[in-house]
């Protein structure tokens, strides 16, 4: 009995302690065996939906600040208050004792400091509306370095006030930051606003797009006086990297990338469970002039790490410096994604899906949803760069299934190299534009590739790039207007349908996004078929009546150089609201700025 007792403890520490998921005794990626001779089996941790509530729906109630921190000095904040119905997720059922249910019920509540209740807001939304914005007064807060605490309390207006409705959140009002740099997340619409020395301390919007960058053979090279690969680097058009190395060992790289405002993601991945080596850095890298994110773990889903060490490296780095987020990068599909990302401010993938076999790994087994590991998890061959917004929109999915909420900021970080037996290629420039613009498509908030020094073809690809989508007027739609809104396509009149033959789902080949800003949107379509299409193409646009100017058209197909445009695609707006194309090459980018009609009057 105590023999088996002390077995039990000690498999209970390994799983616990060490590792996470099913059968830690082995050689796992993503929870699954990838070594021959080990029987595949479910790796557990795939996030579903709980089974639906009996009867009426649940009013499932959120709120949350409007920005991820607000400033010493800044007068007016913001809550995004949610009362959607659920069949899932929710305090009650709705319509309450007594509601009649009619869609239109209103729902009352307030919003108060929990430390002494003073309200800071009272007010009502509709049942069933979601990202509702309340203006608050910021002068009832006293700034403080840790979180305030804020409680809503509501119920319906008409019926019985029992049961009644609340929800938690904190407000983050900092002191004001006399030195270095603040990164604000904008929760409503996710972009990223930074403020630093070389921006005049105004917040301005930011769009990072660099690479994970090498210490050998590139940062290991840069001196206080000679700057030069540093110099190159920002040439091709970047304004951000996340440098591979740290302030113990290249002190002088950090120096001169604040002299030089290529602002950084502060890597702490090797040492981010050892919270002594977290802290030192932490502290010389939280008043620096271009940090603008931390990154804590790398892959933690793949490795299995413990659950609570992204969390346990989180909390000390925000203790230490709340005035920037923290990124942690997701490697698998469906493993444990609720766990893993509970130390996240900010999500990355690293879908690498190019010169990839999808089926059969190197290390000799085959490779699927509970088995090997092909460099790209879960990923599908005939997919190509589709696995990239495939995974995006699976992130976003598992936040919705998990019911969190808001979605967090996304990133994504392509693959700019080859090898390690899973990666046969490169991309080639013209799938490299079409996996970061279907990214950008699928909400991802900025771009940071594996890894510089890479070819200069990808350098020269990325750079050009990077120049469109960092400057304005592309920056200001991508960070300043609300989600990417998917546009309809049609291709030859039908809808755009192609069945994928490794796994059976539908793909479209034809990915297109728009931001609206006013009376002008941001328009970006994407042909991901190595095919080309030579019938019309049509993009449904709401409201466009005119093209105004084209920001990219990217590299055809046979681009080996980076530096290829496309000839003109030759868009045009077929009527109102429809934009078309006579036919698309195949793996082609293009964004374009288009007018829209103003709004027509309600009553028409
Ligand atoms: C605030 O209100 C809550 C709920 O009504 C109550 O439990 C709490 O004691 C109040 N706190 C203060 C400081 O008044
Ligand atoms: C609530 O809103 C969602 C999204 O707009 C809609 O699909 C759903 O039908 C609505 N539910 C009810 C009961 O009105
Ligand atoms: C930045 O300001 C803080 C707070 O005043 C101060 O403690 C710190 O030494 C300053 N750091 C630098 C690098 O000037
Ligand atoms: C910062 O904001 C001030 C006041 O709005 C403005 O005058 C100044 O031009 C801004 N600076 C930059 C670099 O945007
Ligand atoms: C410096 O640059 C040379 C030439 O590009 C390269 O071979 C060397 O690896 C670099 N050194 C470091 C420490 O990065
Ligand atoms: C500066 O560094 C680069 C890269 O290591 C090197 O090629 C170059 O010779 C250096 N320039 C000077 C003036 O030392
Ligand atoms: C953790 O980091 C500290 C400070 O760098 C170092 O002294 C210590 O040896 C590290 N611990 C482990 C277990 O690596
Ligand atoms: C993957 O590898 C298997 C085994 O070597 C081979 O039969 C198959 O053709 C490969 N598939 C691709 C797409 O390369
Ligand atoms: C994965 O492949 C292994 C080996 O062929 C097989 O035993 C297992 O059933 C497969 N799993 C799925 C989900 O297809």
């Amino acid at each position: 009995m105590l023999f088996s007792l002390a077995l039990w403890f000690a498999a209970n520490a390994v799983t616990q302690g060490q590792e996470t998921g099913k059968h830690p005794e082995w050689d796992r990626w993503c929870g699954k065996v990838y070594m021959p001779g080990f029987p595949a089996f479910d790796p557990g941790g795939q996030t579903v939906l709980p089974p639906s509530a009996p009867g009426q729906p649940l009013l499932n109630v959120h709120f949350v600040p409007r920005y991820s921190l607000y400033l010493e000095g800044e007068h007016e904040a913001e809550f995004i208050v949610n009362a959607a119905l659920s069949p899932y997720f929710g305090q009650h059922p709705w319509p309450a004792e007594g509601e009649k249910g009619n869609g239109q019920s209103v729902f009352d509540f307030s919003i108060r400091l929990a430390s002494d209740n003073n309200t800071l807001v009272e007010s009502h939304v509709m049942v069933n509306s979601t990202d509702n914005i309340f203006r608050f007064d910021l002068s009832r807060l006293t700034p403080s370095l840790e979180p305030i605490p804020v409680v809503l309390d509501g119920a319906p207006r008409h019926g019985s006030s029992n049961p009644s409705w609340t929800a938690q959140s904190d407000v983050v009002y900092l002191p004001d930051k006399p030195n270095g740099t603040v990164t604000k997340i904008d929760k409503l619409n996710g972009g990223l606003l930074f403020r630093s020395r070389a921006t005049d301390r105004n917040f301005t919007s930011f769009f990072p797009y660099g690479f994970y960058s090498s210490y050998d053979g590139f940062l290991g090279n840069v001196t206080l006086t000679n700057t030069s690969v540093l110099q190159r680097y920002a040439e091709w058009g970047f304004n951000a990297m996340t440098p591979l190395t740290n302030y113990q060992d290249a002190p002088d790289v950090f120096a001169v990338l604040d002299r030089m405002d290529m602002r950084f993601m502060f890597d702490l991945r090797e040492y981010y469970k050892n919270l002594t080596m977290v802290q030192e850095q932490v502290l010389l890298a939280r008043d620096a002039e271009a940090i603008f994110a931390y990154w804590s773990a790398d892959e933690p889903d793949g490795w299995q790490d413990p659950f609570e060490d992204p969390v346990l490296a989180h909390d000390l780095i925000r203790k230490l410096d709340p005035y920037h987020p923290v990124a942690v990068v997701l490697n698998c599909q469906d493993y444990y994604f609720k766990e893993y990302t509970a130390g996240a401010d900010i999500i990355m993938e690293d879908v690498y899906p190019i010169g990839i076999n999808s089926t059969w790994s190197k290390w000799g087994t085959a490779c699927n949803a509970t088995l090997g590991d092909c460099g790209c998890d879960d990923c599908s061959g005939a997919a190509g760069v589709l696995n990239v917004p495939a995974r995006l929109d699976i992130l976003a999915s598992h936040e919705r299934d998990a019911n969190l909420w808001p979605p967090k900021t996304k990133v994504h970080n392509p693959q700019s190299f080859h090898g390690e037996d899973y990666w046969s290629r490169d991309p080639t420039p013209a799938e490299e534009a079409a996996m970061v613009l279907l990214a950008v498509n699928h909400d991802a908030r900025a771009i940071i590739s594996w890894v510089y020094p890479d070819s200069d073809v990808l350098s020269r690809l990325h750079g050009r790039l990077a120049k469109v989508l960092t400057a304005s007027p592309a920056a200001d739609f991508l960070v300043g207007a609300t989600r990417p809104v998917r546009a309809r396509v049609t291709v030859g009149g039908h809808p755009d349908e192609t069945v994928d033959a490794d796994t059976g789902e539908q793909l479209n080949f034809v990915d297109a996004a728009y931001w609206v800003v006013g009376d002008r949107a941001l328009v970006s379509v994407v042909q991901a078929s190595n095919s080309d299409i030579d019938e019309q193409v049509v993009v449904r646009v709401p409201r466009a009546f005119r093209i105004v100017s084209v920001l990219w058209e990217g590299p055809s197909a046979e681009d080996t150089s980076g530096d290829g445009k496309a000839p003109s695609l030759g868009w045009w707006v077929k009527c109102n609201g429809l934009l078309a194309v006579k036919g698309l090459p195949a793996v082609t980018t293009s964004l374009f700025i288009i007018d829209l009609k103003k709004h027509l009057t309600q009553n028409l």
